[in-house]
Formats: structure tokens, sequence, C-alpha cells
């Protein structure tokens, strides 16, 4: 089959069986094709909440899918694929967790949305890479520990320097590879270019770039600028789509190793066996984790807006 029949083939089994396809801008373009949304992890959660469909299939990461899970328990929510997860989502648990809240109890728990269900049933409020700053600006506590990313809590705290923000050893395996040299290589090598990144690179890099923000910040960005060239700091997909959007600019990738492969799990196919219901991992939480969980989500939607 054609990577075309493919995607007819699902699209036409998506709509007999009312299935809806969420896709992270991080898969491949031939994914993105067939998805009913694609976004950034905070738009994803708030279509999330939204989609009246019974199937959602998420061409993401599995904490994207229990986020899914979380919002709406009566849905069927299908990973991709199983083997898809992020490694700074399961950098820390519970126990660890809780064992600082019993060292700090004046603290509030501030979670990226990168964290596993379990991990956020201690938590307190979540975040995404989008919405980070403006929550953490809205918290009443000055105190804050923000966990699993030291370098978007260093982002935060840069932005928000009112507030006491505690961070831990986590990050992005994949942005937080990226050095200044490798930034300091890329601007010589496009002296007219901008620097975008994302908010998990290290702050020696975040501190070079002539813009930090989200996946879907960082395109809408290159879309609306006057400027041609653009070094992107995120990963590579994001350089991809940006070239079939604006093919008057050009792109260029920060790193090489700015792959995620655990985002580059899903194929084409993986998604057409999800939704003939022969592959991918049906998501299952329990009720507790689902009720303690979900508060830290629905609070960042209260609060995201
Ligand atoms: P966004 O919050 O920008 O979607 O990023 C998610 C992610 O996994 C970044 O590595
Ligand atoms: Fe996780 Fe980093 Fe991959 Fe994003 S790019 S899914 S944070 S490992």
């Amino acid at each position: 089959m054609t990577i075309k029949e493919v995607q007819d083939e699902i699209l036409r089994i998506k709509k007999e069986k009312d299935i809806c396809i969420l896709a992270h801008s991080y898969q491949a373009r031939e994914i993105i094709e067939i998805a009913d949304f694609t976004g950034d992890s905070y738009q994803l959660s708030r279509m999330a909440a939204t989609t009246p469909n019974k199937t959602v299939v998420m061409c993401g990461v599995r904490f994207m899918a229990e986020t899914v899970k979380m919002l709406s328990p009566e849905k069927t929510v299908i990973l991709s694929n199983s083997v898809a997860g992020c490694p700074m989502a399961e950098q820390m648990d519970k126990e660890l967790i809780n064992g600082i809240k019993a060292k700090y109890p004046d603290y509030t728990v501030v979670a990226y949305i990168n964290t596993t269900a379990s991990l956020k049933t201690v938590c307190d409020v979540c975040v995404t890479s989008a919405s980070a700053v403006k929550i953490v600006k809205q918290i009443e506590n000055k105190n804050i520990l923000f966990i699993p990313d030291c370098n978007l809590g260093a982002f935060v705290a840069k932005q928000v320097p009112e507030k006491n923000i505690k961070l831990l050893q986590g990050g992005c395996p994949i942005h937080a590879a990226v050095t200044k040299r490798d930034a300091e290589i890329a601007k010589s090598l496009h002296p007219n270019a901008e620097l975008l990144v994302h908010p998990e690179c290290v702050p020696a890099v975040a501190e070079m770039a002539d813009f930090v923000g989200s996946t879907t910040a960082i395109m809408k960005y290159a879309q609306e600028s006057d400027k041609k060239e653009f070094i992107i700091g995120t990963e590579n997909s994001i350089a991809e789509h940006l070239q079939y959007m604006c093919p008057d600019k050009n792109f260029y990738l920060l790193s090489k190793g700015l792959i995620c492969k655990n985002m580059k799990a899903t194929t084409l196919v993986d998604v057409l066996r999800c939704v003939q219901g022969t592959g991918g991992e049906e998501i299952e939480l329990d009720a507790d984790t689902i009720t303690k969980a979900r508060k830290c989500i629905d609070k960042m939607i209260e609060l995201g807006g």
C-alpha cells in the first residue's frame, strides 16, 4: 500500500467508527495529515476535554494519552504505540515527591504535564511549556516546588522572580543535550537566522535565543515573522513542518541530536492498526488515580484560560 492508500483507509475507518485522532506536533507529517487535531501538549489536553467521539487515538507519548483518559474516563483511549513513553515523565516517583513534601510542607507542587498519572496524584497543579509562566504567576503561594524539568523551571523562575521556586535535577534528555557550543556553531553558520528554542533547553542555550516557547509558539513565531531564516531548537519535526508551511523561508535544526525516538516510535501503519482495533495500547487508569491526578489537570485548565 502507498502512504496515500494507508491514509485513506485510516480516514475511512475513523469516520465509520467515530474515532478522533489527536497528534502532537512532533509526529511525522503523514500522521499530522490524517489527524483531527494537532498541537502542543496544552492544546491537546484542551482538545481531549471537548472531543465528542467515543474513541480517541493519541499519537504522541504515554503521558498525553493518560491526560486524555483522565479528562474523559468514559472514552476508549488508545496510545498509538505502546513503547512511546517520555523518559522525563518517568524520572520521578510519588515516594520521592512525598518525601520532599514532608520536609517542605509549605510548598505548592507544580508538575510539568510530562509526568506520569501516578506522580500527578501527589501534585497540586500541572503546567505545560505554553502555560507554565501564566499559571505560576497566579499561584497564591510564594513557595513552589517545580518538577521534573529544571530547565523549564529555571525559565519560569526568570519570568516570575517574585516566587521562590525550588527545582529538582530532571529534564528532557533530547533538549537538555543541546549545548551553548551547538548554538554558537549554528549561529556562525547562519548569521542571519533567528534562534527559536523550547524552554526544555538549558538556560545557557535559552539565553542566546531570539524566542523561547512551546512547540506551537515556535511555529507561530516563525510563520508570522518577517525574517527568512530560523534555527530551530526543538524536535526535528517542527523544522520539517515549518519548511512545508513556509517554503519561502529556511529552517535549520539547532543540533542533529534533536530527534525524540519516543515521539517517532509511531508509524502510519501503527495508526491504521489502532483504528482497525488490532494495535496500540488501551490506556487503563484506576478510579482513584483518575480522581487525584485529574485535580491538577483541572487546575491547569482553570488557570491556563
Ligand atoms: P510542548 O509542550 O511544547 O508540546 O512540548 C512537549 C514536549 O514533549 C517537548 O519536548
Ligand atoms: Fe519527552 Fe523530550 Fe521526547 Fe518531549 S522531546 S517527549 S520531553 S523525551
